[in-house]
């Protein structure tokens, strides 16, 4: 059997098309963008054509723009960038942020400045009026993320913007989980900074970007060259950046066929959980009326996490305990835990999460599974 991939929440498989454009730069573009020569102007342009073409997919200026190495270093470039050279001062996020973002502010408290963590309700989504009742006078940045990568809730982004536009509060939004899920027009939100990453839409890893809003204050986290006008010493990724432009591109286009599709796999996945181990074995985390489709987290209560995965993956099923940095550990999730779940659902929770190649008959083949390894474990009892 070929081993049957639900972890693209964690990453994703390159895109044929992204890699062949890849392939091109790495074997016929070594030039270095910054160098004066022919090789350099050559790199230059097609730096400059990716940063126009994610600023036209994503709808902002092609200045707004800086590429770097990843989600968690545009989370930690927006975090750090915006505050630096204050004296302190009060940051909203929430409980489910990503460790990106929530290991930046226990960094950010060390260094003087306040933070508070605005609770979830049980489906994992914040409240825009508790947003607005934690500013303080104080209140210099409110970090809330667009979609959660555990368990997939969509947050109320533009209620929140508004929120901090109307308080003069600094915005950032982690959308590493939301692009090529959520329609993003950058123009038309009420946003400061945003964070995105290549390898969860099926670009390379080791790419991001960080969408700054002109005007906004962001004092460099590395010092070097005068890469990214300034703002990101380093000499750039060419067939990186080239490749997460394509990836952008082909996630902004297919983005409503992706959905479809992933509405597609999820109900076959639940109709056939439905029909072999039945409704009552297994408990559906998040937010049915506000998440990604492609995230399916899935409480089997009785059967340890570590178990279920363990189990799934000798029967060649890769899936995850929630992000893929805790699910080494296997530590009981922080997002799950703030969402207040029962015991029962803490420790037993699965992300299963589809994307390019996955197929109806493989979500029914896994469906199927989990419904032998529950019996084969119950047996065992
Ligand atoms: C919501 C969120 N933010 C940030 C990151 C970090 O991105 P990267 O892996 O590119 O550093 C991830 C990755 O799992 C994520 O899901």
């Amino acid at each position: 059997m070929r081993p049957i991939y639900l972890d693209h929440a964690a990453s994703t498989p390159v895109h044929p098309e992204v890699a062949a454009v890849m392939l091109s730069i790495m074997t016929e573009q070594y030039g270095n963008a910054s160098s004066v020569h022919a090789f350099g102007r050559a790199a230059k342009k097609t730096l400059n054509g990716a940063r126009d073409s994610i600023a036209a997919s994503l709808g902002c200026a092609p200045d707004e723009w800086i590429f770097t190495g990843g989600g968690t270093e545009s989370d930690n470039l927006a975090l750090f960038g915006a505050v630096s050279g204050r004296e302190g001062g009060h940051i909203i996020t929430t409980a489910i942020e990503h460790h990106a973002v929530l290991h930046a502010c226990e960094q950010l408290e060390k260094e003087g400045f306040q933070i508070t963590y605005v609770p979830v309700d049980g489906t994992g989504r914040v409240s825009p009026e508790d947003i607005a009742s934690a500013i303080r006078d104080n209140t210099v940045l409110i970090s809330v993320m667009m979609a959660n990568n555990e368990v997939g809730t969509i947050q109320p982004i533009r209620e929140i913007g508004a929120v901090a536009r109307e308080r003069g509060v600094l915005f950032h939004v982690d959308a590493v989980q939301a692009l090529g899920s959520i329609p993003i027009k950058l123009s038309e939100l009420p946003v400061d900074y945003m964070s995105f990453t290549a390898h969860k839409i099926n670009g390379p890893q080791g790419i991001g970007g960080l969408y700054i809003r002109r005007g906004a204050p962001l004092h460099p986290r590395l010092f070097g060259g005068l890469q990214e006008r300034g703002r990101r010493a380093g000499t750039e990724s060419l067939a990186g950046a080239a490749g997460f432009a394509k990836a952008v591109e082909l996630a902004v286009r297919g983005l409503e066929g992706r959905h479809a599709e992933a509405l597609k796999l999820r109900s076959t996945l639940l109709d056939g959980l439905d029909a072999g181990i039945g409704k009552d074995a297994y408990h559906l985390n998040g937010n049915s009326g506000h998440g990604l489709t492609h995230i399916v987290n899935i409480s089997f209560p009785g059967v340890q996490t570590d178990v279920m995965l363990m189990n799934l993956d000798m029967e060649g099923i890769a899936a995850s305990s929630g992000s893929a940095c805790t699910s080494g550990s296997l530590e009981i999730s922080h997002v799950l835990k703030a969402m207040a779940l029962p015991d029962k659902y803490l420790d037993s929770a699965i992300r299963f999460s589809s994307g390019l190649g996955n197929t109806t008959e493989e979500m029914e083949l896994v469906s199927r599974k989990i419904e032998t390894i529950m019996k084969r474990l119950r047996t065992k009892d």
